[in-house]
């Protein structure tokens, strides 16, 4: 198989094992093609893509715009912070008149879920969600899923562990679809509070003991407290919730096997992971941004249809 069996990337949910698994074949060739002395390629050369990025970002922005030009596409770069959107135009106005500068591809993060999905049907481009509020981040599970298959040789069978602010993550619902549709079996582990209602309908393990949970994973993928997805108070303090379930050097020692750490950044040190642990040689943190260039690679190549 060569081809995707969809014309955008708006999330896992929507993609199969075979889309997947092809991104991820793609992106090995990619990741040999980035550690070559010539790292540019012309795959996408006379493709214009624009970044259009309403919520910040360092690793997802600096990623894509580094993938796209490492395929030889031609760049523009959209914040909306520094835009006429402050001005009170619209969304659809916005990218409308981006795409009216002859656009192929949108990559786009937004703080609303449904973003993508929204502007996929109503302009002519392919559309790749870079983020859309607390629902998906597809290339995120996509690189975290290639980093693991990197580490472990497979991700069939392996237990990885999701802790923290599952309610408020799009890293972790794109984690669960992806792991789930690659054979890993996936347990979320944090305080009730920052579990969503439906978690046990997605078919994974729910653990609200950090220690319990770090003893049966392979692997620990530590989320970010998203404290501005927050608007009331969920747990009492940052203290009490790093003493539950912050993940230190102790904690790690004292398991009974060497377990993978992860982490999609950017990381709080000393609440939900301590810089030793981060820094150790169980983290694979900036393998994790390593692969995510290769993976965007695959992504855009696929969806261009140059393959
Ligand atoms: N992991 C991630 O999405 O990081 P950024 O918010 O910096 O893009």
């Amino acid at each position: 198989m060569t081809k995707l069996s969809t014309k955008h990337l708006l999330g896992i949910k929507d993609i199969t094992a075979n889309d997947i698994n092809l991104i991820l074949t793609t992106a090995e060739s990619f990741k040999e093609v980035i550690n070559r002395p010539i790292k540019k390629v012309p795959s996408l050369r006379d493709i214009t893509i624009a970044n259009l990025f309403f919520e910040n970002s360092t690793r997802t922005k600096l990623s894509f715009e580094l993938a796209e030009k490492r395929l030889s596409a031609d760049v523009i770069n959209f914040s909306s912070s520094s835009s006429s959107v402050k001005k009170g135009e619209t969304l659809i106005d916005t990218v409308n008149n981006i795409l009216a500068m002859k656009v192929d591809m949108v990559v786009m993060r937004h703080p609303n879920p449904g973003a993508a999905l929204f502007l996929s049907k109503h302009v002519n481009a392919k559309i790749i969600n870079a983020g859309d509020g607390a629902h998906e981040h597809p290339t995120q599970a996509l690189l975290d899923a290639f980093s693991i298959k990197e580490k472990l040789g497979t991700i069939k069978g392996k237990k990885i562990a999701i802790v923290g602010d599952i309610l408020h993550s799009r890293v972790a619902l794109s984690n669960i679809f992806c792991l789930q549709k690659l054979g890993a079996e996936v347990m979320v582990c944090g305080p009730t509070t920052l579990m969503p209602k439906y978690i046990s309908s997605l078919g994974v393990k729910v653990e609200h003991n950090l220690k319990k949970a770090l003893e049966w994973c392979d692997v620990a993928n530590m989320l970010r407290i998203q404290l501005e997805r927050q608007d009331i108070k969920f747990f009492p303090s940052l203290r009490e919730y790093t003493m539950l379930f912050g993940l230190n050097k102790e904690l790690l020692d004292s398991l009974t096997k060497k377990i993978v750490i992860m982490h999609p950044g950017p990381i709080n040190r000393g609440v939900e992971i301590t810089s030793d642990v981060a820094d150790s040689d169980q983290s694979i943190i900036l393998e994790q941004v390593e692969n995510g260039v290769a993976v965007r690679m695959a992504v855009l190549f696929l969806l261009a249809g140059r393959a």
